[in-house]
C-alpha cells in the first residue's frame, strides 16, 4: 500500500449506539480505528480495542467522541492532546461548544464541534446530514476522513455553529413531528388510520417547506406585506382548527400557542402581513 492509500487512523472514545456505528464506518472505509469506553467494551469488528482512554487518544492524530453529554466527552479527553484534532459529536449547547473549544486548543489540539442529524443507522450513509464547526484548518485536513460518515457541511471556524443549527434544526422536527400528530390524532377521532393519513401529510410538509424561501426573504427584509394569505384570515383558520380538535377531544395546547401568537402579531399591526410576520412575536427582547 503506497503512502497516499494508507488511510489515516482514527480514534472513537465512547461506544454507546452511536459509537459503535462511527467506529464501524471508519473501519470499514479502512481507516485503522481505535476505540475505547468508559465500561471498556470492546469495539465493532475491524477496529482495536485499546486499553485506556489515554492509550486510545494517544493512538490517532484524530479523536472522535462521542459521549452523553459535554462533561463525558472532557473526562473521556484523557493524556496529551498536542497536535490532535479533536472532533466532538456530542449533541451540546453553542455555550458549550465554545467553551470545550477553548479548553481543548488551550491543550494544543485542533477543535471541531459536530451536531449529528442523523440516527446510528445512518451513519455511513452518504445523504446523512453531520453539521461541523470550528477549525477550518482541521476541517480541510481531515475532511475526507470525515466524509466516511455521512454529507458534512462545516459551519465556519465558530465552534458553538454545530450546535446552534443542531437546536434549531431539531427544533423544526420536534414540531414538526408533533404538528403531525396531533393531526393525526384528529383524524384517528374519525376512524382514519395514520396510514391513510399519512399520504396527504407528507405532501402538506412538502408544500410548507416550498414556503420557506419566501418567508425567508421577508423575515431577512423585515417586510411582512401580504402577498398571498392575510395574517387575519388565517386567524380565523386557526379558530377552526381549535374547534374541530375541541369538539374531538384532542388537545389543543399546540394550535392555543399557534393562534395567540397570531393573534398577538394581529394586534400588534400585522392583520395584513403574511405568517412570517409571526417572527416578531417569537423574538424575546
Ligand atoms: N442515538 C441517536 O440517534 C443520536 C442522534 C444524534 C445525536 N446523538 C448524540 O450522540 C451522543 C451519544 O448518543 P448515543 O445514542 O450513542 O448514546 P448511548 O447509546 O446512551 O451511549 C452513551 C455513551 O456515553 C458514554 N457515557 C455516558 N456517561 C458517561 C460518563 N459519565 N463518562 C464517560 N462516558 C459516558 C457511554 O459509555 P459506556 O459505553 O461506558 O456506557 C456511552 O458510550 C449523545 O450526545 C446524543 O445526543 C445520538
Amino acid at each position: 500500500m503506497t503512502n497516499e492509500q494508507r488511510k489515516q487512523p482514527v480514534t472513537v472514545l465512547g461506544l454507546g449506539l452511536m459509537g459503535v456505528a462511527l467506529a464501524d464506518a471508519l473501519g470499514r472505509a479502512g481507516h485503522p480505528t481505535t476505540t475505547w469506553t468508559r465500561s471498556n467494551r470492546a469495539g465493532p469488528a475491524g477496529t482495536t480495542t485499546a486499553a485506556s482512554a489515554a492509550d486510545a487518544v494517544a493512538a490517532s492524530p484524530l479523536v472522535v467522541v462521542c459521549v452523553l453529554d459535554y462533561r463525558a466527552a472532557e473526562d473521556v479527553l484523557v493524556g496529551d492532546l498536542t497536535g490532535k484534532t479533536v472532533v466532538n459529536l456530542t449533541t451540546g449547547t453553542p455555550e458549550q461548544g465554545r467553551e470545550t473549544a477553548e479548553r481543548i486548543t488551550a491543550r494544543g489540539a485542533a477543535y471541531l464541534d459536530g451536531g449529528l442529524m442523523v440516527n446510528p443507522e445512518g451513519i455511513g450513509d452518504p445523504t446523512s446530514l453531520i453539521l461541523v464547526s470550528g477549525s477550518a484548518d482541521a476541517f480541510q485536513e481531515h475532511r475526507s476522513t470525515l466524509d466516511v460518515l455521512g454529507d458534512i457541511r462545516f459551519l465556519g471556524a465558530d465552534a458553538g455553529s454545530a450546535a446552534l443549527y443542531d437546536t434549531a434544526l431539531l427544533g423544526i422536527m420536534y414540531s414538526a413531528m408533533t404538528g403531525y400528530l396531533q393531526a393525526t390524532a384528529l383524524v384517528g377521532r374519525e376512524g382514519v388510520s395514520a396510514a391513510r393519513f399519512t399520504p396527504l401529510a407528507r405532501d402538506m410538509l412538502v408544500g410548507t417547506a416550498s414556503f420557506l424561501d419566501s418567508i425567508a426573504e421577508q423575515v431577512d427584509s423585515g417586510e411582512y406585506a401580504s402577498r398571498s394569505a392575510r395574517l387575519d384570515m388565517q386567524l380565523s383558520a386557526a379558530g377552526h382548527l381549535i374547534h374541530a380538535a375541541q369538539v374531538r377531544k384532542v388537545d389543543t395546547t399546540l394550535l392555543e400557542h399557534v393562534r395567540s401568537l397570531m393573534e398577538r402579531a394581529v394586534a400588534d399591526g400585522h392583520a395584513g402581513s403574511d405568517y412570517a410576520a409571526v417572527i416578531e412575536q417569537l423574538r424575546q427582547g
